[in-house]
């Protein structure tokens, strides 16, 4: 179903996210006839541009490969930056601003609120959409991650915009969920019988599950010292991943019935103990040809730092699906290469039969980069003596479907333009991942350093020894798979 007309807005307009996700994202969903002319885009920030200023510093042809001028013409048309502070502006002021520009539209009294803003400016705009949510039409917000720093942060904002918003009007972004391979989990357990039955403590040994990225903190210091990696990516990005390979089969497609399930992995994690978790922070060294600063010599990082910018932990779903199940995730920053993915590690020797010593059967998920699925198996080595010899069945998703799959941001929009909720955050599964990691920092090891473009400190490296395993590396000669 295409999305029903309305106005979009942006709070934070002037910002990277805007800028580098949501309004290339939004271009996309133009060029697929899913924004129309008929939307405006209203584009809010602090600074006191003029509108025309805001459109060549977004340089909109830039978000396209190729030439598509008309496109990029009649984008540009649908965009309206206007100065709105949070601080000072008043509801009126904003129903003003927004009134005025939908004078020029028949986009109805729809509008979608997207705060591409820090958390801490979150409540204030609840306040300020309050006269708007009793008017013509449906009014959704979509809410940028972190939500909240703790449970307790997490509470407070929560009561503050759900006394505004109805729970089916809240969209709390995470961008993983955007992702078409995060989004193909549950297609492939749920749509394959021979994945949906050996998806269990039987048969499975277990699941590993790799965020790993090159980059450093970026620009972003202010924000990433004061949360870490814990709460910038495992959080959300890791355990939602969690989630949805460890979630028992949903009722129905419904968005909700698939949420409940959500929740339900987050509420069974054991509590982690300190044995579980690996912090590690990046030290100075070399990638490549690149000298690398530590992160304490970092612009924005406090000298003496202890934040982590990798993490490591352990931990077990106690449901009895996977019962005495390890699940591994790591993730960190400036390690060796750019890769996110789960894998499925299988149990050995099972089957009775052929005395050949296969190894261990494995599903990979690659989410990115490469996107795909790979089973690791086991084949007879022709001209040997019975031995046997793991090979890959290898899903190329861009060989298969095209380049053109929809990015994260595109996914995210479309849905909560659509008020799609599957691809969100639901206030149950966030409150159960807060515990978690409140009680996680609560017993977590201090930092140790790393070495910029290795695969993290050895301790991580180590985790998975404390159960007799060993995490299963992606080598940049294969970039797919080792088996
Ligand atoms: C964001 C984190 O949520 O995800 C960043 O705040 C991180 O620190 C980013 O770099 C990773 O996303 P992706 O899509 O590039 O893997």
């Amino acid at each position: 179903t295409k999305p029903e007309p309305q106005m979009i807005v942006i709070f934070g307009a002037t910002g990277d996210l805007a800028r580098r996700k949501l309004l290339p994202g939004l271009l996309r969903l133009l060029r697929r006839g899913e924004v129309t002319d008929g939307m405006p885009i209203v584009c809010l920030g602090r600074r006191d541009i003029l509108p025309s200023d805001f459109l060549e510093r977004l340089q909109v042809e830039r978000f396209l490969p190729g030439d598509e001028p008309e496109l990029i013409e009649r984008f540009s048309r649908l965009l309206h930056y206007r100065q709105f502070d949070l601080q000072t502006g008043t509801a009126e002021q904003l129903t003003e601003v927004l009134q005025a520009v939908a004078r020029d539209y028949r986009c109805g009294g729809n509008k979608l609120f997207y705060l591409a803003l820090p958390t801490g400016a979150f409540g204030a705009v609840a306040d300020l959409i309050k006269p708007l949510v009793s008017g013509d039409g449906w009014l959704r917000v979509v809410f940028e991650k972190p939500f909240g720093a703790d449970l307790d942060s997490a509470k407070r904002l929560n009561d503050s915009i759900s006394a505004v918003l109805r729970e089916e009007d809240i969209f709390r972004v995470d961008h993983y969920l955007g992702k078409e391979l995060v989004q193909n989990i549950l297609f492939l357990r749920f749509a394959n019988e021979i994945f949906c039955c050996a998806w269990n403590r039987d048969a499975i040994d277990n699941v590993q599950i790799t965020v790993s990225e090159t980059l450093g903190v970026e620009e972003r210091a202010g924000y990433y010292d004061h949360s870490g990696a814990i709460r910038d990516m495992l959080q959300n990005h890791l355990l939602q991943l969690l989630s949805f390979t460890a979630m028992e089969p949903p009722t129905s497609n419904d968005p909700d019935a698939i949420r409940d399930e959500a929740a339900r992995v987050v509420e069974h994690l054991r509590p982690p103990e300190t044995a579980d978790v690996v912090l590690g922070q990046y030290g100075a060294g070399r990638i490549g040809d690149r000298d690398i600063r530590a992160y304490r010599d970092e612009d924005g990082v406090a000298p003496e730092s202890v934040t982590e910018t990798y993490v490591a932990l352990r931990t077990f779903v106690d449901t009895p699906r996977w019962q005495g199940v390890p699940f591994y995730l790591r993730t960190g920053k400036r390690l060796a290469h750019r890769y996110a993915e789960i894998r499925i590690v299988y149990k050995q020797h099972r089957c009775d039969g052929l005395d050949t010593p296969g190894r261990a059967n494995m599903i990979v998920i690659r989410i990115q980069p490469d996107e795909g699925i790979a089973l690791a198996f086991n084949v007879r080595k022709p001209g040997s003596d019975n031995e046997a010899e793991s090979v890959l069945m290898d899903f190329c998703h861009h060989c298969h479907f095209g380049p053109n799959t929809p990015e994260a941001y595109e996914a995210i929009m479309a849905s909560a333009m659509r008020g799609d909720t599957l691809l969100f955050t639901r206030w149950d599964w966030l409150r159960a991942s807060w515990r978690f990691i409140d009680r996680l920092r609560a017993v977590a090891p201090p930092v140790v350093a790393y070495q910029p473009g290795s695969t993290g400190p050895a301790e991580g490296e180590r985790l998975p020894e404390a159960d007799q395993r060993a995490w299963v590396e992606t080598t940049p000669a294969t970039r797919r798979v080792s088996v």
